[in-house]
């Protein structure tokens, strides 16, 4: 497996232009099986999990390709229903066809996807969603099997506003018949982006983006062009790395009013934030002040941004606390952390920083794509060099990292695996 060598001590300066967010390409490509003919989504970022959600896409049939750098996905033939464990093993997320195929095919055949590096990640609120309008499952050897043979709307409150419960019930309640409500729904700006894109194609949808969403159910939704919004995890990964490296950057094409609590976080912590035409520029000149945070569902501070958030709190002056409500087990990174210098003692889902003065390179692991992030912005401000393996999480995530950090200005080259794939 391929590895970062990082040499520290660089801060980033320049520019740097912030792909289509991850969280919403995922979704808005399996929202394409909804209409028969070509949809187009531009901004789409060439990383592993989009790849991943291609072949899950091809394997029902449709054809994916790419029109510079706009995604077109053709479902005219995408009759299939199964989504494979080989896929749905490197990515959880493709249990978000689920909706699309109870909707259109009215069945579907989906791998269970396990847990993973973050916690076990239940998937109990989708399928009571889809219960209440009328699906049923049954489960084989790993496999989910779903029939719906039609679905009707219903009121469906959910136990905790999950983001991807919130977008597979949103993408079935679409084709439905009837009216759906969901209640306590997620507002992750991804959700709003989804339904967008749905209210494009032709579908009746209200309060998307507040904690109740109506949809009316509506036949024969068509194929659209629609432009993924930016990633706003990616840009604040490139903000908390322009603070830990003591730089400053502007992240082009940024949404200064999707990252509001963090930049505010990071304005609490001493760094400079503004916002531009082209973007926002973050910066920061000095070792950050300790602070507090809690991750919490959107509007709160994102979990995917809080292993990054930690690892500039590892240098601040004095002490930080942080408290992860969203995953039960995302302080694992926490160890490989404590290997470059840092001095975080966590106790169930809190985590207590002493800030130290300078972190101190190691060879460390990504445990997952935002844990990874994390090493890459520690490696970035420590002394010397570290080496981090199982970039593969970085890269599900991040498009072109490496070259983009280099660009503005860290010392950051890949090495690839001494051992051949598969040994
Ligand atoms: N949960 C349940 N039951 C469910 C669904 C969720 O108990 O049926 C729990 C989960 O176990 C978790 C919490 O609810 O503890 C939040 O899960 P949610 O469903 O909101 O998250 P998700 O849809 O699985 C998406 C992102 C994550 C991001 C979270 C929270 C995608 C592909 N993934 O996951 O992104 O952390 O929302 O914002 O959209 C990442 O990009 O690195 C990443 C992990």
């Amino acid at each position: 497996m391929d590895r970062l060598v990082v040499t520290g001590g660089h801060p980033l300066r320049g520019s740097v232009r912030i792909n289509g967010a991850k969280n919403s390409a995922l979704k808005l490509m399996a929202a394409a099986l909804l209409a028969e003919g070509e949809t187009v989504i531009d901004g789409v970022p060439r990383i592993a999990d989009c790849l991943t959600m291609t072949h899950v896409l091809e394997h029902l049939g449709a054809r994916v390709g790419w029109r510079g750098s706009a995604m077109a996905i053709d479902t005219t033939d995408a009759t299939g229903y199964e989504a494979p464990y080989e896929l749905v093993s490197q990515m959880r997320a493709s249990i978000v066809v689920l909706g699309p195929l109870l909707a259109r095919r009215g069945r579907a055949r989906v791998a269970m996807p396990g847990g993973c590096n973050i916690g076990s990640r239940k998937i109990d609120l989708h399928l009571k969603g889809f219960e209440r309008m009328g699906a049923e499952f049954s489960s084989d050897h790993g496999y989910l099997v779903a029939k719906a043979p039609a679905l009707i709307g219903a009121v469906i409150s959910l136990d905790f506003p999950s983001v991807g419960a919130t977008e597979n019930i949103l993408m079935a309640a679409v084709a439905a018949s009837g009216t759906t409500v969901i209640e306590n729904a997620a507002r992750e700006p991804e959700i709003q982006d989804l339904a967008n894109m749905l209210v494009e194609m032709g579908a009746k949808i209200e309060g998307a983006g507040t904690t109740t969403i109506e949809i009316q159910g509506s036949d024969g939704l068509r194929p659209v062009e629609h432009r993924v919004i930016p990633d706003r995890v990616e840009a604040g990964t490139f903000a908390i790395a322009a603070c830990a490296t003591r730089g400053e950057v502007l992240l082009e094409g940024a949404r200064a009013d999707h990252l509001d609590l963090v930049l505010a976080k990071l304005v609490d912590a001493g760094a400079t934030a503004a916002t531009e035409d082209a973007g926002i520029r973050v910066g920061m000149d000095d070792r950050p002040r300790q602070l507090d945070f809690v991750t919490l569902p959107y509007p709160g501070f994102p979990t995917d941004l809080q292993p990054q958030m930690m690892a500039l709190l590892a240098t601040a002056r004095g002490t930080s606390i942080a408290t992860e409500n969203v995953f039960e087990s995302r302080f694992m990174f926490v160890d490989e952390l404590n290997r470059m210098g840092a001095d975080i003692r966590t106790e169930g889902h809190h985590a207590v920083i002493r800030g130290v003065e300078r972190l101190s390179s190691a060879p460390v692991r990504a445990l997952d794509i935002r844990a990874g992030a994390a090493m890459v912005i520690a490696a970035l401000a420590a002394d010397g060099t570290s080496d981090i393996t199982d970039v593969r999480y970085v890269d599900r995530g991040y498009e072109g990292f490496e070259a983009r950090l280099a660009a503005l200005g860290a010392e950051v080259h890949r090495e690839p695996s001494l051992w051949p794939a598969g040994s």
